[in-house]
């Protein structure tokens, strides 16, 4: 990598319009957002591009196709790039040659690319003797592709758990109904949130009671473009009447207790996030065994008292013990509290 003659500070508002394109392209699908902009001498942004999904170019080729249409040339321009340009062919060519053979003078990235086939465009295009700057915006780079970077670099995917609960900890009352605890806006909320996830997956049980269609619905009744896989884990079958059956998404049955197993297979197959619904019992296992990312615990104003409480053993016997996190969000939504929350310490929960 040659050394840099300008300052990572000069670029960090382009990176900032090149962060806010990225989120343009879908949050799930194998792939990671990314956006790109090109500048000019003067730092004026030339063209635009983003990643819109897997298959498709990557945010660096859409930008160079949007100059090229604008009849304008690459040459000595600086590319500003959310990630670290990928160095392989994968379902497209590698951007690192296509920005130097497009003559790109120098690219300035937040985020280097983890992975073990994608990394290494910067080195590649340092070798070619192009300016590279890593790292500017890169704390906002990396929330931005939290996941994916969790996914590649744990390979399983993010884990989100939720669950609706009674301000007393119940999520269902005593005779196994739990619908609804909250109330319409806290739905709305956990449907985008089911559309923003890769798959979802509920315990036996939950299909056994409720017959849950769970697909991402908006307010109106539609459904959202992106429908997440439908995972149900546990021995008894799945009636063949049940409704996730039909889930647009698709759907698996796992017939199987092994939580890490499932996420380990389903990280093989590049899917990248996974929303938890419950029941308690599922949810509870993905606890036990320090396999989550994210609790959404969303709270409706009643009480239900009775057996059904939101998480069953954790093996906690003393304090000392305790899975202690830091809440991050706090929402209320209607009549509702909605708590966002994550482990204190990397695999403490
Ligand atoms: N309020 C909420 O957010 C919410 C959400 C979902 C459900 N619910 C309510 O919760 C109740 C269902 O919860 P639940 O706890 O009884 O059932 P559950 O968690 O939905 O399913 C539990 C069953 O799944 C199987 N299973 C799969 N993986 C497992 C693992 N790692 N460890 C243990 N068992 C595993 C077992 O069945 P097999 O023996 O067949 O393998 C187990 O009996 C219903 O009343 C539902 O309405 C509430």
């Amino acid at each position: 990598m040659t050394m840099a003659t300008s300052s990572p500070a000069e670029y960090q508002a382009a990176m900032k319009r090149a962060l806010e394109l990225a989120t343009t392209g879908p949050r799930t699908g194998p792939n990671p957002q990314v956006g790109c902009v090109l500048l000019d001498s003067s730092n004026t942004i030339v063209a635009e591009g983003w990643h819109e999904g897997s298959g498709t170019p990557h945010a660096e080729i859409m930008a160079l196709t949007n100059l090229a249409h604008s009849g304008l040339s690459a040459e000595g321009l600086t590319a500003v790039v959310t990630l670290e340009p990928c160095a392989h062919t994968g379902k497209t060519g590698p951007c690192a040659e296509a920005l130097l053979k497009a003559g790109i003078a120098r690219v300035v990235y937040a985020v280097s690319d983890p992975g073990a086939a994608s990394g290494g465009g910067a080195e590649l295009l340092g070798t070619a003797g192009i300016e590279v700057i890593a790292g500017v915006e890169a704390s906002a780079g990396e929330a931005l592709i939290e996941r994916w970077l969790h996914s590649v670099t744990a390979s399983r995917p993010w884990v989100t758990l939720k669950w609706a609960m009674s301000l007393d900890g119940r999520t269902a009352a005593a005779d196994g109904t739990s619908q609804w605890i909250t109330g319409e806006e806290t739905r709305a909320k956990v449907h985008r949130d089911r559309s923003e996830h890769d798959a979802i997956i509920v315990g036996i049980n939950t299909v056994l009671v409720d017959n849950p269609r769970l697909t991402a619905r908006t307010p109106e009744g539609d459904l959202y473009p992106h429908q997440p896989l439908a995972i149900v884990m546990g021995h008894r079958e799945v009636p063949q009447d049940a409704l996730i059956r039909e889930h647009p998404g698709g759907f698996e049955h796992v017939s199987d207790h092994d939580v890490q197993a499932l996420l380990t297979s389903l990280g093989e197959r590049d899917i990248r996030s996974v929303y938890v619904e419950g029941g308690a019992t599922l949810a509870s296992a993905f606890l036990a065994e320090g396999l989550v990312d994210e609790l959404h615990i969303t709270m409706g104003p009643m009480l239900l008292g009775g057996p059904n409480l939101a998480i069953t053993d954790l093996g906690v016997s003393t304090m000392a013990d305790a899975h202690h996190l830091s809440i991050t969000y706090i929402q209320r939504l209607g009549e509702d509290i909605v708590l966002t929350a994550r482990p204190q310490q990397e695999g403490s929960l």
